[in-house]
């Protein structure tokens, strides 16, 4: 199976500096070298970039670099569309989250041409469902599952070539809504499995419920990992912590689940902001996880069986 590895130093959607070191990082804690012992056939095309930006403004006079994120959307929207078209699953190196915008997007494309239905799994301690109307902070990485979903408000976008239809996203780990995004998820019926879901059921029920349906629905799938999502004992690296997040056990075992489903079709690994990292942590960290997304096992295992 063939995998394209793509970097996105992407830093204007976050309020402060530094997710831009993050595929630096990720390379550094040995990202390649770990996909590759588990006999993947691994393409690195490198980081992408985009030209200097003059400043648009916005109605919203929170919002910063609407330009530069715009510029990366469509750069990532084209990027995703191609190493999807040239691999079984490409990995995108951020970058913070506002990067999941082109991803998404272009991988909503892809899965369009094939006919078949693009489901997003959104590990995160934030739904990031904010329109540009609704962000109070001006981050736009609080923006990209409004966005691929089509939702109304995003006309300083770039235009959107494929949404994902809101029924087909799943997000697990959420602890910080802000109000605006709490109406959206009431009024969008989006599959919420907040931490004090995970609490009380743990990972697993609503894991495999959620790749059940990609499954019926012949979908493809793509897993949106933010650093935030776990933690921040264990993943120090991220400008915006909240305390209460996934442990190291749980991150583990829904990565060893997603890799078992064999339908995972692109990864997100995103938010990494090395400047707050401690001695490289949470870049291992992120590397061993993608590791077992990919197929890493401390023993071999009998196939799981998905009951209908
Ligand atoms: N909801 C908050 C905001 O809009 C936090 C967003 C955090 N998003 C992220 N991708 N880390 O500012
Ligand atoms: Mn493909
Ligand atoms: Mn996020
Ligand atoms: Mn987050």
């Amino acid at each position: 199976r063939s995998c394209t590895i793509l970097g996105a130093p992407v830093e204007t959607g976050a309020s402060q500096p530094g997710c831009l070191m993050g595929p630096a990082s990720l390379r550094t804690a040995g990202l390649l070298p770990a996909l590759g012992a588990l006999g993947w056939d691994l393409r690195d095309l490198g980081d992408l970039s985009i030209p200097p930006q003059a400043p648009r403004t916005h109605a919203n006079p929170a919002i910063h670099h609407l330009a530069e994120t715009c510029a990366w959307i469509e750069t990532l929207e084209a990027a995703a569309f191609d190493a999807a078209q040239g691999c079984d699953l490409p990995i995108f190196m951020g970058g913070d989250h506002s990067l999941s915008a082109g991803t998404v997007a272009g991988m909503a494309r892809h899965a369009e041409a094939e006919g078949r239905p693009l489901f997003l799994l959104w590990l995160d301690a934030h739904p990031d469902l904010h329109g540009l109307d609704s962000t109070e902070s001006g981050n736009l990485h609080g923006t990209p599952v409004a966005y691929v979903t089509g939702q109304p408000g995003f006309a300083a976008y770039p235009p959107l070539a494929a949404a994902v239809a809101p029924g087909n996203v799943c997000m697990m780990g959420i602890r910080s809504v802000d109000p605006a995004e709490h109406a959206r998820i009431a009024e969008l019926g989006i599959e919420v499995h907040d931490m004090r879901a995970i609490d009380e059921t743990g990972v697993l029920p609503p894991l495999e419920a959620f790749l059940e349906h990609v499954r019926a629905a012949n979908g493809m799938l793509h897993v949106s990992l933010d650093v935030d999502f776990l933690d921040p004992g264990i993943a120090p690296a991220v400008g915006t912590t909240v305390p209460g997040g996934a442990t190291f056990r749980e991150a583990h075992l829904i990565m060893e689940v997603l890799g078992e489903s064999g339908l995972v079709s692109a990864l997100d690994l995103v938010e990494l902001n090395p400047f707050l990292d401690e001695r490289g942590r949470t870049a291992s960290l992120m590397v061993e996880l993608a590791a077992s997304l990919m197929g890493r096992r401390v023993l071999d295992r009998p196939t799981r069986s998905f009951a209908a």
